[in-house]
């Protein structure tokens, strides 16, 4: 909707007059209402749909080019059919006040759900390319937004995009008159929008939906912290070049058009979700920086480093070095043989057994030390399939660090 010379002065008509005026409908109740305009919530009685009513000023139904212009927004809306448009149903006037009928989004605005915050990188990818999507399906039926911000974003329940507010669209080509003012909102407004209206084409849109990229990962718009992306937040350098790309003051420099930019985001989207999962289900090493029980926890992904193991000690490799190793060992045998029976060196006779050291597997049959949750470790220690010497080490009688370790 515009920011036109009108003052914001709008009264919302009541729910009971809106009634009165669309007898087919139930109003459910107000929206949201704005200096330009009001919404109300509403369900079309004969198809049993929810749908969203916009009611704008006398002013402005008034006004023989405003009507004009919105005439023929209706018109181009009503061509546009694409999940990532808010659906238009029907338009007209009523006691002088011109009204849109649209489809109910019920998520609220993406203004609402991110303001001020820094979105998840991958939501991010994924809400902004949909948004594109939307955007070329609109471009190429030849219709401009020109006012792409959070606040005409709505998301529904399943927190897709979806545009809305087209308000201040016009068919690709057509131009204002001089002495009309110049709309858009100040910091998502493309230059040229400014400065060469008459040479403003669908790259004024990449513009503003690069500004929303730009703010929606680092809660900030690119005039409040012109870095880039990954200097003010650390997420993926790849949205450097996107936003960079997107927001260039040169019109001929961005994106040529909204199709390329919500690829390069799928993409992307795409990219940052199979990094996630990698770093979760297949770094042993994240593993090593979790503190506690969760460490011990059996699980397949502690059984991943075994399995490696296995392969390597399976390799050609690994074979050789213990081949090597079991030669040396015969070797020093047969010289300590040789040793003793030249020598007579007398072998000291073994002392008495002692106790089996605790094990997991005989700890309930032996004392248990004065550990706080040792007959925790010995349960976990139960789970672990390791070499006995491990487990000696681990054991609280074995080891005087081993108990430190315990949760
Ligand atoms: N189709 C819709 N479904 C649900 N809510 C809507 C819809 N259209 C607008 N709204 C609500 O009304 C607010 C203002 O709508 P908008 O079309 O942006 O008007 P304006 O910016 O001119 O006041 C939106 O932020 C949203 O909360
Ligand atoms: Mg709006």
């Amino acid at each position: 909707m515009t920011e036109a010379s009108h003052a914001p002065t709008f009264e919302a008509p009541t729910p009971e007059h809106l009634a009165e005026l669309f007898p087919s409908y139930d109003i459910e109740g107000l929206v949201a209402c704005g200096g330009m305009g009001a919404v109300f919530r509403a369900v079309q009685r004969a198809l049993d749909r929810t749908v969203a009513i916009k009611i704008l000023p006398k002013e402005f139904g008034a006004d023989a080019s405003f009507r004009e212009a919105f005439q023929a927004e209706a018109r181009a809306m009503a061509k546009l059919n694409h999940p990532n448009l808010i659906g238009v149903y029907d338009f007209g006037e009523v006691e002088g006040m011109p009204f849109i009928i649209m489809e109910y989004v019920a998520g609220g605005s993406l203004y609402e759900a991110s303001y001020g915050r820094r979105i998840d990188p991958r939501e991010v990818a994924r809400i902004v390319a949909a948004t594109c999507d939307g955007l070329a399906h609109a471009h190429e039926h030849g219709v401009l937004h020109r006012d792409i911000k959070p606040a005409n974003i709505l998301l529904d329940l399943q927190a897709r995009p979806k545009i809305g507010d087209f308000g201040l669209a016009r068919p690709i080509g057509s131009h204002e008159g001089e002495e009309e003012t110049v709309f858009g909102t100040p910091h998502y407004t493309a230059p040229e929008v400014l400065n060469r209206p008459t040479a403003v084409d669908s790259r004024a849109d990449i513009f503003s939906i690069g500004v929303v990229l730009h703010e929606l990962l680092t809660g900030q718009k690119p005039a409040d912290d012109p870095r880039l992306p990954s200097v003010i937040c650390g997420c993926d350098i790849r949205f450097d070049a996107i936003v960079r790309s997107a927001t260039n003051p040169m019109p001929e420099m961005r994106y040529a058009n909204a199709g390329i930019m919500a690829r390069e985001l799928h993409q992307l989207e795409e990219a940052l979700g199979r990094a996630t999962k990698a770093v979760d289900l297949r770094s042993p090493t994240s593993l090593h920086r979790m503190p506690g029980p969760s460490n011990r926890a059996p699980g397949p992904v502690r059984r991943a480093p075994t399995a490696v193991a296995r392969a390597s000690y399976a390799g050609g490799k690994s074979g050789s070095k213990g081949l090597f190793t079991t030669i040396l060992l015969l070797g020093a045998v047969v010289v300590i043989a040789w040793l003793i029976l030249k020598t007579g060196i007398k072998v000291p006779q073994a002392p008495p057994q002692e106790p089996a050291v605790p094990t997991a597997e005989g700890g309930a049959s032996k004392p248990a030390p004065e550990t706080p949750g040792y007959g925790k470790r010995a349960a976990e220690q139960a789970d672990r399939p390791k070499p006995r010497q491990q487990q000696g080490e681990e054991s609280p009688f074995g080891s005087t660090t081993a108990p430190k370790s315990d949760p």
